[in-house]
């Protein structure tokens, strides 16, 4: 598909292995996703612009390529995007950080907003919304529909884990957005849980079940 891209780097299909392994603990749970999300975030800003620059070293002048001073925002869906934003941060560590809070109905499946707090200036910016799990879609085109009110044009989703229904959802929705996914899995459960998945990414890097 043309905006969706299923990063199958070997490092990150190792470490998704034991992070999707109920036996992992929340402590290794933690660090896992926040390796993995640090190589996501090498691969998802390989196209920013860089410029020309001129460099002098101890013994010459080497022309250099500079990223071109693009604003950038990192947007986690809270709470497990939380858990993907400090690697994201050491890589980009000029980006500012908007929260959008939402949670999963467990009836009807669907998006709730509690929480939207976002740079002033998010317009001028490129953002990275962040989220570990893209289910059924729901909550990614919610925090896309968010930001697109708030007049961004340039938004890249990184999920770790997604699935057909949830790509879709957002491609439909949101076909100029670029998707950027560790792993895509099969299907949804009857509960919108993605199989084989790793369960409730919230929980487990946060510990609360
Ligand atoms: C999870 C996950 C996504 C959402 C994905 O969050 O982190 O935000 O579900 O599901 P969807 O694609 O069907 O919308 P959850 O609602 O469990 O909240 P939490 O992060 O606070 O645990
Ligand atoms: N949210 C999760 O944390 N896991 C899923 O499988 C689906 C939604």
């Amino acid at each position: 598909m043309a905006n969706v891209y299923v990063l199958n780097h070997p490092l990150i299909q190792h470490k998704l292995a034991v992070l999707r392994n109920k036996e992992t603990s929340v402590k290794e749970f933690r660090e896992l996703v926040r390796e993995i999300s640090g190589l996501m975030c090498y691969e998802a800003t390989r196209n920013l612009p860089t410029v020309e620059v001129e460099v002098e070293t101890p013994v010459a002048t080497a022309k250099c390529r500079m990223l071109a001073g693009k604003k950038m925002a990192i947007v986690p869906i809270l709470r497990a995007g939380l858990g993907m934003v400090d690697a994201m941060v050491d890589l980009i560590p000029s980006a500012k950080i908007g929260h959008i809070g939402l949670y999963r109905d467990p009836e009807t499946h669907k998006p709730v907003e509690y929480y939207c707090k976002l740079p002033e200036d998010i317009e001028n910016r490129e953002v990275f919304v962040v989220d570990p799990m893209l289910a059924t879609g729901g909550s990614a085109v919610a925090a896309i529909d968010f930001l697109k009110a708030r007049g961004c044009k340039k938004i890249t989703m990184m999920n770790i884990i997604g699935c057909p229904e949830g790509v879709k959802a957002v491609r439909e929705a949101h076909p100029d957005v670029d998707m950027f996914i560790a792993a895509l899995d099969e299907k949804l459960n009857d509960h919108a849980y993605i199989i084989p998945g790793l369960g409730d990414a919230g929980d487990r890097i946060f510990g609360t079940k």
